[in-house]
């Protein structure tokens, strides 16, 4: 049974976005920017957006971070969101979901400018996905999912794909990017009749429904290969939590032929996709003459 492992995996697409971040400084150019905005006090929210900004760091991007109270009007943030717009380093604008109840979320990111878009949450780049288009983001989970599959090789092309989730920020992207990529795609949900039998049939098993270790044994083909995209907090007793998966890890890798762990499987491929689309916008941005090879394969 062999582990996918995200840390190493997004450690060498990491490093090809900032040989290409060096190339844009090497352009006289500044360094693109990811700017993020954080509202409210949502403690797992708090933890993405610092690993965010660390992996920019470390890749040459600059980061600006909106920290909000919950008090900010919605006013106030599109207000911000337009400053972010009209800044000419600025390349990503990520608004980290979900946002505190009281605000309407489509209404805030559909300010975002779509050229800035860091997580293909805009019609627009989701139609350019829809339609396979090159010059565009790509949603950073599925397209991370779609990376991890790659560097280890593993072809979808021809291969059943089971997708249990239907989330638009995973679940059907996630399937437009199998699709374009020939492979045969299921996706399944709560209402899905039968589940782990329909789950079995497939050959790569991808589990994105945020349900912990939901996903056992009982659904996996012998041989499969399983993608866990859950990150769950879970007690364990004394106030501690730890984090798990969708998929039960133990009982899985008895029959998996491959599997992502969780955490350093799925999750650091996020953050890579997301210093992708901030570079690969910025680059797009400027029409600068810079090819980024790590870019969407349709
Ligand atoms: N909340 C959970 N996942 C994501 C993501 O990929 N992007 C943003 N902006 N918020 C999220």
């Amino acid at each position: 049974m062999q582990i996918l492992d995200g840390k190493v995996c997004s450690d060498f697409y990491r490093a090809q976005v900032s040989e290409t971040v060096k190339k844009i400084i090497a352009l006289n150019e500044k360094p693109p920017r990811l700017s993020v905005f954080l509202v409210g006090d949502n403690q797992s929210s708090a933890m993405y957006i610092r690993m965010k900004e660390k992996a920019c760091r470390e890749t040459g991007i600059e980061t600006r971070t909106h920290v909000l109270s919950e008090e900010t009007s919605e006013a106030d943030i599109i207000e911000l969101i337009k400053k972010e717009n009209a800044d000419s380093q600025t390349s990503g604008i990520l608004v980290q979901l979900p946002l505190p109840k009281k605000y309407n979320e489509t209404r805030i990111l559909s300010n975002i400018e779509a050229a800035k878009d860091a997580d293909c949450f805009l019609p627009e780049n989701i139609g350019h996905m829809f339609l396979g288009n090159k010059e565009t983001v790509i949603s950073c989970t599925p397209l991370g999912v779609m990376k991890l599959l790659n560097y280890y090789k593993i072809d979808v092309a021809g291969k059943d794909v089971c997708i249990i989730g239907r989330s638009n920020i995973v679940g059907k992207p996630l399937a437009l990017l199998m699709l374009a990529a020939n492979a045969t795609v299921t996706i399944c949900h709560s209402k899905t009749k039968n589940l782990p039998e329909v789950a079995k049939r497939a050959d790569i098993l991808v589990a994105a429904i945020g349900r912990a270790r939901m996903i056992d044994e009982t659904y996996v083909k012998p041989g499969a290969v399983v993608v866990d995209v859950g990150i769950n907090h879970v007690e364990v007793g004394n106030g501690k939590s730890e984090t798990c998966g969708d998929c039960d890890f133990e009982k899985i890798s008895k029959v998996a032929g491959a599997i992502t762990p969780v955490p350093k499987g799925v999750g650091p491929m996020t953050i890579a996709m997301v210093l992708y689309n901030t570079v690969y916008n910025y680059i797009l941005m400027k029409k600068l003459d810079i090819k980024m090879d790590i870019g969407p394969k349709f």
